[in-house]
């Protein structure tokens, strides 16, 4: 694996992503969002009509996404939505769809593609399992209320019409399956660095995690 690999890894919305994309640009490292492939193949669920609790289709569907991969259709707006974020929570569940998507990660992290000079990947299990060696791994948090209102200004300037309240619900839903799923559930590893990030800017955030990053990488 590429020396250069930083895992970032935490609950819905506690502003992994805005971080992780920050720290790609400045370091001219490859991005990888792995939520938006268990979203890809929660959605792709929906869109057919089918259900995402259903297990068959959860591998099918996976192994669907996987064989014909293009990393644009990540960038599908639907993908935001909370009900693909419930869908993709139920297709997480499953061990062959978590199989399923391994490979793409990893190559990912071995190869981010063109200049790149390392890569950086968020999820739930990037520095648990996806990338266990990686040097450098960050845990981030925020309280629920602060993450719920996040994800709902987020949603309400894509133009979807949620409440706080019921952003809170679907988001506490999904935080307690990811954690108490039997394989690869969401938790720190344990030489994660955690940072709770309620009550700090983005910029704060930023700076925090590159001192970190600049401790462990000669970047
Ligand atoms: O953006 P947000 O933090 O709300 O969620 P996400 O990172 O897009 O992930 C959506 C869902 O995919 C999560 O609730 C997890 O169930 C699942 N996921 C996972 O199981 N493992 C990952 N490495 C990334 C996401």
């Amino acid at each position: 694996m590429s020396a250069n690999i930083i895992a970032i890894d935490g609950p819905a919305a506690s502003g992994k992503g805005t971080l992780a994309r920050k720290l790609a640009e400045s370091l001219g490292f490859g991005y990888l969002d792995t939520g938006a492939l268990y979203r890809l193949v929660g959605y792709t669920i929906l869109e057919r009509g089918g259900d995402p609790a259903n297990t068959d289709e959860a591998i099918e569907v996976a192994e669907f996404c996987r064989d014909f991969f293009d990393v644009n259709l990540l960038q599908n707006k639907e993908l935001r939505s909370d009900e693909s974020g419930q869908a993709a929570s139920k297709v997480a569940v499953v061990p062959k769809v978590r199989e399923a998507l391994l490979d793409l990660q990893r190559n990912f992290a071995k190869a981010p593609g063109g200049k790149a000079k390392g890569a950086i990947l968020d999820g739930r299990d990037i520095g648990t399992v996806i990338c266990p060696d990686a040097p450098v791994k960050l845990y981030i948090t925020a309280r629920d209320e602060v993450r719920a209102a996040r994800r709902t200004k987020e949603l309400q300037s894509r133009g979807l019409d949620v409440t706080k309240a019921s952003v809170l619900k679907d988001m506490r839903e999904r935080d307690a399956r990811d954690a108490a799923r039997d394989t690869a559930p969401m938790k720190p590893a344990d030489d994660a660095i955690v940072i709770d990030s309620s009550d700090l800017s983005p910029a704060e955030m930023f700076d925090k995690a590159l001192e970190i990053i600049k401790e462990r990488l000669s970047v």
